[in-house]
């Protein structure tokens, strides 16, 4: 994978001269660690039928077949390891220590390619999760929450896993069709989008609103917009430089010769 040398040159200048990064990344980040993207040819929505799987509705329907998907998209990720885009973020995040990390991606592979950065590597500050993660669950009744990593029995209501405060369901906690995203979480993405100089976005086809709007507003601030990505998305048209490949190709090169 070669890119265009002068887009290549373009982005790391880009990259150079800034001092506060927000870097966004989409499913397109984990593609290459084997966790399948969304849309696309072999993306999960083309396969299940989301308003059949990721709706408040389709929990409160049939919360064990619910239950049944995430708990083998969780196993899938589980047997995934961080590629090396992955690994350029947590590096870039590491050496310049001003780096925003927010994902729209329910795995944790940006956070096990920090852990891995090797001891004596500052530690980066972990990703924003803007949908949620996989691996953290939440009460269908009270407001306990808290992280969930134990495998999930769904072979019958019985077995699938119950609030430790109150008894009740507990449910995935990531953010379903139809459903706001954590105002927090939201607020403080926002935040660090328009302070940013520089807004790095990997692996989004861009078209989810409200994370689609991040790399914009740190456009509309005065800040520059580099992409990586092997296709066109909702947000080229105002990329400063848009290098179009694989992240796992091309973060690497971007990143690790600064
Ligand atoms: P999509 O599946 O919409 O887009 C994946 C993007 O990754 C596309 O633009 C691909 O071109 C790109 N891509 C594929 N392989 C790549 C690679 N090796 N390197 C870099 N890019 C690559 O996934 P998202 O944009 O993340 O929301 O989808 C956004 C949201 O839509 C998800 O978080 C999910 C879904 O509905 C919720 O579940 C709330
Ligand atoms: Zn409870």
């Amino acid at each position: 994978m070669t890119p265009d040398p002068q887009v290549l040159d373009r982005a790391r200048r880009l990259l150079t001269d800034a001092d506060r990064i927000f870097v966004l990344t989409g499913a397109g980040v984990s593609a290459e660690s084997g966790v399948p993207t969304f849309r696309g040819e072999a993306g999960l929505w083309k396969r299940h039928r989301p308003e059949e799987l990721a709706t408040p509705q389709a929990f409160a329907r049939d919360p064990r077949l619910v239950w049944e998907w995430y708990g083998w998209r969780r196993e899938l990720v589980s047997r995934c390891l961080p590629n090396p885009a992955h690994r350029a973020l947590a590096t870039l995040a590491a050496r310049s220590g001003n780096v925003s990390l927010v994902t729209q991606n329910v795995d944790d592979l940006h956070e096990r390619a920090a852990s891995e950065l090797g001891r004596g590597a500052p530690a980066p500050s972990p990703p924003l999760h803007l949908h949620g993660s996989l691996f953290s669950v939440r009460c269908t009744r009270c407001s306990w929450r808290g992280p969930h990593r134990a495998s999930i029995d769904a072979t019958s209501l019985d077995t699938l896993p119950r609030c430790d405060q109150c008894g009740s369901l507990l449910r995935p906690d990531v953010v379903w069709f139809g459903e706001a995203l954590d105002r927090e979480v939201l607020q403080n993405a926002f935040e660090r989008a328009r302070e940013a100089n520089l807004c790095l976005v990997v692996g989004t086809s861009a078209v989810v609103h409200p994370a689609a709007s991040l790399p914009l507003v740190t456009r509309q601030a005065g800040g520059a917009l580099v992409e990586v990505n092997p296709d066109d998305t909702g947000v080229s048209h105002v990329a400063d430089a848009a290098l179009r490949g694989p992240a796992g190709a091309l973060l690497p090169l971007l990143i690790e010769t600064l």
